[in-house]
């Protein structure tokens, strides 16, 4: 699966033969006119042998034939068919260098609509290859495709992809590592090895159903049945001990586990008993080192850790264990999934178990999270605007719909569960906001009014208002080109205080400062870490808390920011920030690529 770092293939492709219906990746290069999306090379169609292969070309391009259709999967006794890329569950680990271009053709040959997001990859000037459907491109429908088509410009580090249409992400997803360019390193000694491990949820129903019923009747959506370590719950499950992940390891070494959060709508503790985690970079960018026993990560994001294995294992094997932190008030996945780091076999019955923290101890999480710090070094500087053109401050959680009439409703007090930023809950448009913005044509599709501040201020994190109904627009903040954005994350109490993923598209962002209780513009920013903030696409917005992150808008287009937990944004909590054009050529979108899907 993985390209070898610069030994050309062959790969073995990991299903028996590459299907048919997969010749147009060879056949036909995107036909497109411009210079900066230039049809394959010769010697690279040659070399595209199989489906799931990737091949470093001497031009560093990368091609990938990704075929979504529909896989028999059995997990905890439940056969279920279920979206995959090439057959795959997860999907196929990805590996890039920086600088390469990646070519992914994407055929769907679901029944469902589809399109797949690159998960903090920044995407310069060319929003046409984030993904998120009907925000930069209409999805990809059932018997069609499309080629994202990208350069991994200025960035290294473990990233992810997943499909962005519904909740189709809980099974298309999988790792997306950018290594960093030849001749650079890292700034810690090389690993021993390097390993993604991916933490998901497993649900026995079908997720669109589960869904759309909970949007129907207004409830909260029914939970997973199962976490999962790169796809596999583990002996705490139903008929799952045969389905562990097992990472054979050998003594007094160092391995560098790459952990993604591709879990639905849970953030996570993760430990490891008897061993310590050196954490050393967090959503593909350093941090200073800080070594812990349980970590937590939320949807959405990324770590690097180095794990330092014994020189003598007192056990032949231990366990690797994830559990949800939550402050909701539904119900929520309250179990623990194993997985073994196996220094020889052992059964995985009794190994010593890591001791996570509660669900809810947010404390817990508060210190872990103080731990951030960009490297700010020379060569890694923290370019962290100092200056800001706008303040923004945006209140995000949850909030209610009216039932509407001749229907019961199961969300609170008879109503229906809605989320929003700013009281305004995202209205999902009929046709791909960065299409209208390129073609100038705003009407009937966005309004460029989201508010910037809250239009009815109150107390945030105490008693909340009576009315808790939220407003519904498809609505954006448009920012001129290289405007320094400073914006205040707000939680709120309505229905509940519980932290919220937020992840911004097309961008990092510095995390300069983050409390608890209500923003207070007049002595929270004194305390502002403006030297070494840590530098991320998604931050958790803390319970009943806030967070402040700032941000260059450098990139014209049309992105998405949103709750990572996935009920959330079904609910609306998202909204899109509109980055016009700059003045010069170089800082102007790239045109849409001709492929591009139609709604
Ligand atoms: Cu990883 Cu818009 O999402």
């Amino acid at each position: 699966m993985v390209s070898g770092e610069g030994t050309p293939p062959p790969h073995a492709p990991s299903s028996p033969s590459p299907p048919p219906s997969c010749s147009p990746c060879r056949a036909s290069p995107p036909a497109t006119p411009t210079t900066t999306r230039s049809t394959y090379a010769h010697d690279e169609h040659r070399t595209v042998r199989s489906y799931t292969m990737q091949v470093r070309s001497p031009m560093h391009v990368v091609l990938i034939c990704a075929q979504v259709r529909m896989t028999n999967v059995t997990r905890l006794c439940v056969t279920k068919s279920i979206p995959t890329v090439n057959g795959q569950f997860p999907g196929p680990k990805l590996t890039v260098r920086e600088g390469d271009r990646l070519v992914v053709k994407v055929h769907n040959h679901i029944n469902y609509n589809v399109s797949f997001h690159w998960h903090g990859v920044r995407q310069l000037r060319n929003g046409w290859a984030d993904g998120p459907s009907y925000i930069t491109q209409c999805p990809i429908q059932g018997g069609q495709s499309y080629v994202y088509d990208f350069t991994v410009t200025g960035q290294h580090g473990t990233l992810w992809w997943h499909a962005h249409f519904s909740w189709l992400r809980v099974h298309l997803y999988g790792p997306l590592v950018i290594l960093p360019k030849r001749a650079e390193g890292y700034p810690f000694p090389r690993p021993y090895k390097e390993v993604p491990i991916l933490f998901g949820e497993w649900f026995n129903a079908d997720t669109e159903a589960v869904i759309n019923q909970a949007l129907q009747t207004g409830g909260g959506p029914n939970v997973s049945d199962a976490y999962t370590f790169n796809g596999l719950p583990g002996p705490t499950y139903n008929c799952s001990a045969q389905d562990t992940y097992k990472l054979k390891v050998k003594p007094g070494r160092t391995y560098m586990l790459r952990l993604i959060n591709s879990a639905l709508n849970d953030e996570l503790f993760f430990g490891i008993a008897n061993h310590t985690l050196t954490v050393v970079e967090a959503d593909a960018n350093y941090v200073k080192p800080f070594t812990v026993q349980t970590l937590v990560i939320s949807p959405g994001q990324t770590m690097n850790v180095l794990l330092t294995t014994a020189s003598n294992p007192a056990s032949p094997a231990y366990a690797m264990a994830i559990s949800p932190y939550t402050n909701t008030q539904g119900t929520f996945d309250n179990t623990t999934a194993v997985a073994v780091l196996e220094y020889a076999p052992a059964p995985a019955g009794n190994l010593p178990l890591p001791a996570l923290p509660l669900y809810n101890d947010t404390g817990a999480v508060t210190n872990f999270s103080r731990n951030f710090r960009s490297l700010a070094s020379a060569q890694y500087p923290a370019r962290v605007p100092l200056a800001v053109d706008r303040h923004l401050l945006f209140t995000v959680g949850l909030g209610t719909d009216p039932c509407p009439s001749n229907q019961t409703c199961q969300g609170p007090n008879g109503t229906k569960f809605a989320a929003s930023i700013n009281n305004n809950s995202f209205f999902r448009p009929r046709t791909a906001l960065l299409e209208a913005h390129y073609q100038r044509r705003y009407a009937g599709v966005l309004l460029a009014n989201f508010p910037t501040t809250p239009p009815h201020p109150f107390n945030y994190t105490g008693t909340p208002p009576n009315n808790t109904f939220v407003q519904h627009g498809t609505r954006v903040v448009p920012l001129r080109f290289n405007t320094s954005v400073e914006l205040v994350l707000q939680g709120t109490s309505i229905q509940g205080a519980e932290s919220h993923p937020l992840h911004l598209h097309g961008y990092n962002f510095f995390v300069v400062g983050e409390g608890f209780g209500n923003f207070d513009p007049v002595n929270d920013p004194p305390r502002y870490n403006l030297a070494d903030p840590v530098e991320r696409n998604t931050i958790s917005v803390p319970t009943a808390g806030w967070v402040a992150v700032r941000f260059l808008a450098d990139n014209p287009g049309v992105w998405l920011m949103h709750c990572h937990f996935d009920v959330h944004l079904s609910w609306g909590l998202s909204m899109a920030w509109l980055v016009n054009d700059g003045p010069l050529p170089n800082q102007k979108m790239l045109p849409p690529p001709s492929d591009l899907p139609k709604c």
